[in-house]
């Protein structure tokens, strides 16, 4: 690669275990993806908790995380319970490759099975797991509710 291109090129993503010190930002991007923010707090809470299982992605190898994800694990079981991606930084195929890893640390780890709940409007994230393979396994009608919005979940598996 020459020097010029090595500039132009941006660095590949990386990715880590979340540990403690991430909390603010994981708090952060979680506040720009969801209606109901989790508060730093709550990710020191998830963070420390010996069956959490936490995944970060970061731009460059010394920047803040733009992304993570986080499961619930008791093998032979692991529940994803949040996903999200900054907003100026999704559709980079971020998302795809944390899952990934993530999945595969699952895997290593004993897990058979990962499943989880998603709104059944969430078009970017049903279109993220189905690519996965993940499956639909249930329905829980109007389990969402937001003003005057009602909406189904969907709870989706996948197998390893
Ligand atoms: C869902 C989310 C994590 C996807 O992150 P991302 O980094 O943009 O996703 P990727 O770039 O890896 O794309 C993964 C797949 O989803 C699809 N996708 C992503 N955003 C999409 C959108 N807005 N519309 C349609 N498809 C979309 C991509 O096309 C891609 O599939 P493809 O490679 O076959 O084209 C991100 O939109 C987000 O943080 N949303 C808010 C939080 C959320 O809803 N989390 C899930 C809760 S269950």
């Amino acid at each position: 690669m020459s020097l010029f291109s090595r500039f132009l090129t941006p660095p590949d993503p990386q990715m880590r275990d979340a540990r403690g010190a991430d909390a603010l930002d994981l708090a952060r991007i979680h506040a720009a993806s969801f209606h109901r923010g989790w508060g730093a707090d709550e990710f020191e809470r998830l963070l420390a908790d010996r069956v959490t299982l936490a995944h970060v992605l970061l731009e460059r190898p010394a920047g803040a995380p733009v992304g993570f994800v986080l499961s619930h694990m008791v093998p032979p079981e692991g529940e994803i319970l949040s996903i999200a991606i900054a907003p100026p930084a999704r559709r980079k195929g971020h998302a795809g490759r944390l899952l990934l890893h993530h999945l595969g640390r699952l895997a290593a780890l004993g897990v058979s099975v990962s499943h989880l709940e998603v709104d059944a409007t969430n078009l970017p994230a049903l279109a993220l797991y189905r690519r996965l393979g993940y499956v639909e396994a249930g329905r829980r009608k109007g389990y969402y509710r937001e003003g005057d919005q009602v909406t189904d979940a969907l709870i989706l598996r996948r197998y390893f």
